[in-house]
């Protein structure tokens, strides 16, 4: 079959949404991807499209692949169910592998669903070792109410004016998990800025008028489920339920919105998931990140 490739733009952002669908939908029946991921990922801060992205079209003109790597460490890749087994997941592997380098790094790491046996596979033929596993967890909206706050904890919708804030929060939980702290700008093009952010469902815990917790939502439509995109709470007001009180808010709000679950992705690196256990939700599926040195 003959195939073209070229740099993706943003107006492919859409037609590489519905790759990631459509493999999702073919693995697992059912589609939780955000609509509004790829073109929150080709605005990031450090990823240029022309340079970092690459897409691949069939003759008749659909969109049979696509990657994009950031910084020259971070790779996604999709493939349509219906132009597996052609070589374009290698091919694909290939390009990351030579812009990587290209790119000053020494090393690449993408997230593989792990229903995707095929790029399992192709990873591991390749020396790529497995650097994280991320869990996708479920909770139904029917949970009983949870207990009291501690006394002087207030929660409330997300506020942007505590924009700067929040992403301080945020970005201060998770430095213990990641590698490189996200600007303001990158945070935000990620979570507040995008179409899909849903502020009132979003919930900010104070303690006084200090910020003390966030769980920011974002919309995941037709699917009948409400999406958590981050959660964190300070680190010295942790073990005081504020965890637990926000997305139990923040659930209830995606009940008034008529959804009956509420889904959130979790790291290993966080050690979180044996709270969300305890709070009721359980594993749908996972991913792998595979890394490999270039
Ligand atoms: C994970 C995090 C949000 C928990 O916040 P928290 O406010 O301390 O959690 P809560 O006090 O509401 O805890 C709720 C329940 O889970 C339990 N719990 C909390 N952390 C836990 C953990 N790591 N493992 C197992 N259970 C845990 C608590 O004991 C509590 O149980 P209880 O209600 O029966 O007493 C917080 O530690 C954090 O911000 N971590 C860094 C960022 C992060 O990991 N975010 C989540 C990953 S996506």
């Amino acid at each position: 079959m003959e195939l073209s490739s070229r740099p993706a733009t943003p107006d492919d952002a859409g037609a590489m949404y519905q790759v990631i669908a459509a493999g999702e939908q073919d693995w697992h029946g059912q589609v939780d991807a955000i609509p509004d991921q790829v073109a929150a990922d080709l605005r990031r801060p450090g990823l240029n499209p022309e340079r970092d992205t690459l897409v691949v079209h069939a003759e008749n003109g659909d969109l049979a692949g696509w990657v994009w790597l950031h910084l020259g460490k971070r790779a996604q890749v999709a493939v349509h169910p219906s132009y597996r087994g052609l070589g374009i997941g290698t091919m694909l592997l290939d390009w990351i592998e030579a812009r990587s380098h290209e790119a000053g790094s020494d090393w690449v790491a993408q997230t593989v669903d792990d229903a995707d046996k095929a790029g399992t596979d192709l990873l591991r033929s390749r020396g790529y070792e497995v650097l994280a596993t991320n869990w996708l967890l479920v909770r139904s909206i029917d949970v009983p109410a949870a207990r009291e706050l501690s006394a002087g904890i207030r929660l409330g919708a997300y506020d942007p004016a505590r924009a700067h804030e929040v992403h301080e929060l945020v970005e201060d939980a998770f430095s213990a998990f990641q590698s490189r702290r996200k600007s303001f700008e990158e945070w935000g093009q990620l979570t507040v800025e995008r179409p899909s952010f849903l502020p009132e469902v979003s919930t900010l815990a104070y303690a006084g008028d200090e910020l003390v917790g966030a769980v920011l939502a974002l919309d995941l439509p037709d699917s009948g489920e409400g999406y958590v995109e981050q959660l964190a709470v300070r680190a010295d007001q942790r073990n005081k339920g504020i965890a637990r009180a926000m997305l139990d808010q923040t659930c209830a709000e995606f009940a008034r919105l008529g959804r009956d679950s509420c889904i959130l992705w979790t790291h290993s690196g966080t050690g979180a998931l044996a709270m969300y256990e305890h709070l009721g939700m359980h594993v749908r599926r996972s991913t792998t990140v595979y890394r490999a040195s270039v």
